[in-house]
């Protein structure tokens, strides 16, 4: 028999780590054409513990390398998530004369058993002069201290140019805080948001305020991660569309909305100094059963990177998350015999070559219902299926393992669709543990992690509709 570990092969072009665990993407930033990965990272274990920051870089955002861990706990505390920036001016100071340096904005936190007493999450600051490959703390950490919170973490800071000023988004528990600085080191409390705003079912987390514009127009777009409370249980991500006017957030809409209505896109924020797109990846997993799931080998893979973009539809402005374009079109058409047709001989002989890394392309016609399912020489199946009347996706994990990771896991997820248009267009990106189901230009996007014991072989389709498969 297998081993656990070796049943699963390794994600082709997902980020995830050679070995150990890893959750939430921090310290997003893009500086001298590499875009930085720093993670929730504990380097000794495949179980949550100490949290470090792990780092990795691509130039493509779709081949990444791992570096060394780039910050380790210390007394303050286990480094929790936040962001990172390059401070071009150096405001800081943080820098010796003439250099710009990165810097990191992250929670120190302690366990819950630190002696009484002691503030158990506070904001710190780490520096790098080299690009981003070494990080010293700065000595005067924690440079925000807890104002009595049990839950105070998770910074994600950007220039506000309006304002001339850094902004930070910070989660309290069940609101995000805003605070200004000038020089990343002294913060002033602005404003609070999101009391009796949104999805409340636990307890909220890694903010992220991003502008985006839509027919010329500035948005301004509240990113906030709910754990639980989700739409299908577990972790999920809401978002607000809104105004942001320096120092209070002001949404234009009472209902609820989600970035993913898969159960595993969480804790995701966007990259920095990215100028004209908004760039964003999230942890693929769900703290319902994260500690449950394989490792293959390392416990913990990241989506692939979005780009965020709003649309217009019925009057409503909402959140679409496309795949990022460079990495969409690194994908290129298989041809073979007749695409479309049902377990096709040739098709199954690509998709095992494939290794379960590639991309499955559907048109379907909106008005009447459809399904397609892959399925593998297990007998195991995952199905994408919509259904006209109730405008409703359907993803279909439930007999996509031998061993279920938790009844939990072993459902079917239903995600809205918001597009009126009369084609479903459908992008589902298979890696071999993961499936990101993109729909109508990412106006519903669905991930969920799967776990088959071997590759997928075979296609079966119902209803009106065109298939067609890539691969890299
Ligand atoms: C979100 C989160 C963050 C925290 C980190 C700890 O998944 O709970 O709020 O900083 O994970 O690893």
């Amino acid at each position: 028999m297998k081993k656990e570990t070796e049943k699963h092969a390794r994600p082709a072009y997902h980020f995830t780590p050679q070995a150990h665990w890893m959750n939430d993407p921090n310290g997003l930033v893009c500086h001298e054409g590499v875009y930085h990965l720093f993670y929730q990272y504990h380097p000794y274990s495949t179980e949550w513990g100490p949290m470090h920051w792990g780092h990795a870089t691509s130039t493509d955002l779709l081949h990444w390398q791992e570096h060394e861990v780039a910050l380790e706990p210390d007394d303050l505390g286990m480094i929790f998530s936040g962001s990172a920036v390059f401070d071009a001016h150096n405001t800081s100071g943080l820098s010796p004369a003439g250099q710009a340096p990165l810097v990191a904005v992250f929670t120190h936190s302690l366990p819950d058993s630190a002696e009484p007493g002691r503030a158990l999450q506070q904001q710190s600051l780490a520096y790098s002069v080299d690009a981003g490959l070494t990080w010293q703390k700065y000595a005067g950490n924690p440079v925000i201290s807890n104002p009595g919170l049990k839950d105070f973490r998770d910074p994600k800071v950007f220039w506000h140019a309006a304002s001339s000023r850094w902004v930070m988004s910070l989660a309290c528990g069940d609101h995000i805080a805003f605070y200004a600085s000038t020089d990343l080191k002294s913060w002033r409390w602005l404003s609070n948001f999101g009391h009796s705003a949104g999805a409340h079912g636990g307890v909220w987390e890694c903010p992220d305020l991003v502008a985006l514009s839509l027919n010329g127009r500035e948005r301004w777009v509240l990113l906030v991660s709910l754990n639980p409370g989700g739409p299908q249980g577990g972790s999920a991500t809401q978002y607000f569309v809104g105004d942001f006017d320096g120092v209070t957030f002001t949404p234009e809409h009472t209902d609820t909305r989600w970035v993913d209505w898969g159960a595993d896109n969480y804790a995701g924020v966007t990259w920095s100094n990215t100028p004209g797109r908004c760039l964003f990846i999230a942890w693929m997993s769900n703290w319902q059963y994260a500690h449950q799931v394989p490792a293959a080998p390392g416990r913990g893979v990241m989506t692939l990177p979005r780009d965020l973009q709003l649309q217009d539809v019925g009057g409503q402005t909402y959140l679409c998350s496309p795949v990022a374009a460079e990495v969409a079109q690194a994908f290129h058409p298989l041809s073979y015999g007749e695409q479309g047709e049902n377990n096709h001989p040739e098709l199954s002989a690509w998709l095992k070559a494939a290794q379960s890394g590639f991309r499955l392309n559907i048109l379907a016609d909106a008005r009447s219902s459809w399904f397609v399912q892959l399925q593998n020489e297990d007998g195991q199946q995952w199905r994408l299926s919509f259904d006209p009347e109730k405008a409703l996706y359907e993803v279909d994990r439930s007999q996509s393992q031998s061993k279920c990771v938790t009844p939990e896991f072993a459902v079917a997820h239903r995600a809205p669709r918001l597009s009126y248009s009369e084609t479903c267009e459908v992008a589902v990106y298979v890696d071999a543990i993961s499936m990101e189901t993109i729909a109508d230009q990412g106006l519903t996007s669905i991930t969920s992690l799967v776990f088959p014991d071997s590759p997928w072989t075979a296609v079966f389709v119902q209803g009106n509709l065109t298939m067609s498969f890539s691969g890299l």
